[in-house]
């Protein structure tokens, strides 16, 4: 699987999806920047997600708000004071580390050694094995549960009370090693703020402090009563935005899932109170549903529902996506109560109120928030389809099998030959496509290279232009996963890549 993820980030450089950042200066650490095809993908994953919010329902509309925002409305959302990671240096290698993520990889090797030690058991026993009953009996699998489960639970405890030193404690009494320098030599562990911080205005004019947004969210709580009013909206109604965010990761790893500047897809659902929990149940299935409906595999998908609650949350849950390097979050469902408006009219003292003419009562609403990753779900996409395939003449290819409707390109026009009039009606194909989709004509090597070019970006149709296009008026239509083609009027050509590839 890791040598799987290797080839797969080289393919999304190779084929023009994703380069490091300022890559001729070698790079800027947990900073990508998306090619031509990865802009497309990403585009059209935005666009999937901005019409399912928005068209498929009355209730929610969208905005877009700017990133800078009064420094306030981050002392308000708490995020000054409390969103920061726990960090730990190795005196040694002077590398820092986020304590916590230290000791979830300490718990995820158990998990591994609990899982070989299953696994022997199953070889031993064959057909007799019993996998409950041996997890619950061998004596050395209960010994790595249950100090597993220890630590486990007193990391949870530690963060819910940020007892730095408790997390520190955990990292001694389990032995965990610096990576690099293999040593056990730590220091104290120190909390680190993850927002970026830039300054407003001339210096001349007393300069600000501001912040880059670590969360879209915050713009559209202070945008609630301006939404609520002049789109006269009824609770329950939710607001939706796309846009960047930025965090100051110490811990940046696995190429895209992991990024100090990124893209949030957000949608804040405003309620009465007392029915949070309700929508919140809702909002969870129904987020699960749109991900499944990608056609990625049930299997690959779960809930993990969050012990440790953030300030403003009672309730929250992770949708998890089977990632090659593991099941890790996509998505983030968040029951945030009346937390962030209640705050915003205490630090702004401006009323923040709804006047439910159902009830007669006038009050802060409370909010269920979706909340996704538009990078993670361009990885969760490229590894779901990232394909390589022996076909029976032997030969390889590799295939992104992405659902038609997110593919950067819908389809290719490829005329078999650079003569005989077949590049002219190649055009005029493409230019009855073009305004509706993305198309590329090539006319360069031989149409196996060519559908193999078009197979590693991901295309879902490709449309061969030979001598009988000449004399019938037909093409073939070649199928990416299939690779069957077929014999098409070219007049049909237009409905076919909507069935196909439209959105
Ligand atoms: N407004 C709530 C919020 O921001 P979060 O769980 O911190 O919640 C939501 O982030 C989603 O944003 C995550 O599920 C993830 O998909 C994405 N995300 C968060 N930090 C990220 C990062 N450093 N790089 C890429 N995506 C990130």
């Amino acid at each position: 699987q890791e040598e799987l993820f290797k080839k797969l980030v080289a393919h999304c450089k190779e084929y023009g999806f994703i380069f490091p950042s300022s890559e001729i200066y070698d790079g800027l650490s947990a900073v990508y920047d998306y090619g031509q095809m990865g802009v497309e993908l990403k585009n059209n994953i935005k666009r999937y997600w901005w019409d399912s919010m928005t068209k498929l329902h009355d209730n929610i509309v969208g905005i877009d708000a700017a990133i800078f925002m009064h420094p306030r409305v981050w002392e308000a959302s708490g995020h000054v004071g409390a969103f920061n990671d726990p960090l730990i240096d190795n005196k040694d290698s002077k590398k820092r580390y986020r304590a916590d993520v230290l000791i979830e990889d300490w718990i995820a090797k158990q998990d591994e050694k609990i899982d070989k030690e299953v696994e022997k058991g199953r070889k031993r026993f064959g057909e007799r094995f019993d996998e409950e009953q041996f997890r619950a009996t061998n004596p050395r699998v209960a010994e790595i549960t249950a100090k597993r489960n220890e630590i486990n639970t007193r990391m949870a405890q530690a963060l819910n009370a940020n007892d730095l030193d408790g997390l520190r404690q955990i990292i001694i009494d389990t032995e965990i090693a610096c990576p690099i320098s293999g040593t056990r030599n730590w220091t104290e562990v120190r909390q680190f703020n993850l927002m970026f911080d830039t300054k407003i205005g001339s210096v001349a004019d007393g300069a600000n402090t501001i912040y880059l947004r670590p969360e879209t969210a915050q713009g559209i709580f202070v945008n609630f009563l301006n939404v609520q009013k002049t789109g006269r909206m009824k609770i329950p109604f939710g607001i939706a935005q796309i846009g960047k965010a930025f965090r100051n990761e110490i811990v940046a790893r696995q190429f895209i899932f992991r990024m100090r500047e990124f893209e949030q897809m957000e949608m804040q659902f405003f309620v009465r109170p007392g029915e949070e929990l309700a929508w919140f149940a809702k909002w969870k299935e129904a987020r699960m549903r749109w991900h499944r409906a990608l056609g990625f595999g049930d299997d690959n998908y779960r809930f993990h529902d969050h012990e440790k609650l953030a300030h403003y949350a009672n309730a929250a849950a992770d949708i998890e996506f089977r990632f090659p390097f593991g099941f890790k979050e996509v998505e983030g469902v968040h029951s945030r109560t009346d937390f962030d408006l209640g705050r915003h009219e205490e630090f702004s003292g401006k009323k923040i109120r709804y006047y439910d003419a159902e009830t007669g009562e006038s009050y802060i609403p409370y909010v269920i928030e979706t909340s996704i990753g538009v990078d993670r779900m361009v990885l969760q996409v490229l590894s779901a389809g990232y394909q390589e395939e022996k076909l029976e003449n032997g030969e390889e290819r590799t295939v992104l099998s992405i659902p038609a409707p997110l593919a950067p390109v819908k389809a290719a026009v490829l005329p078999l030959v650079k003569k005989d009039g077949l590049p002219e009606i190649a055009h005029r194909i493409k230019n009855t496509l073009r305004y509706d989709y993305n198309i590329q004509y090539d006319e360069k090597d031989s149409i196996g290279k060519r559908y193999r070019r078009q197979d590693a970006i991901g295309t879902p149709l490709c449309i061969t232009v030979d001598h009988q296009s000449a004399e019938d008026g037909t093409v073939t239509v070649r199928d990416r996963d299939t690779m069957r083609q077929e014999r098409v009027n070219i007049e049909a050509i237009p409905a076919l890549v909507e069935s196909k590839a439209g959105m």
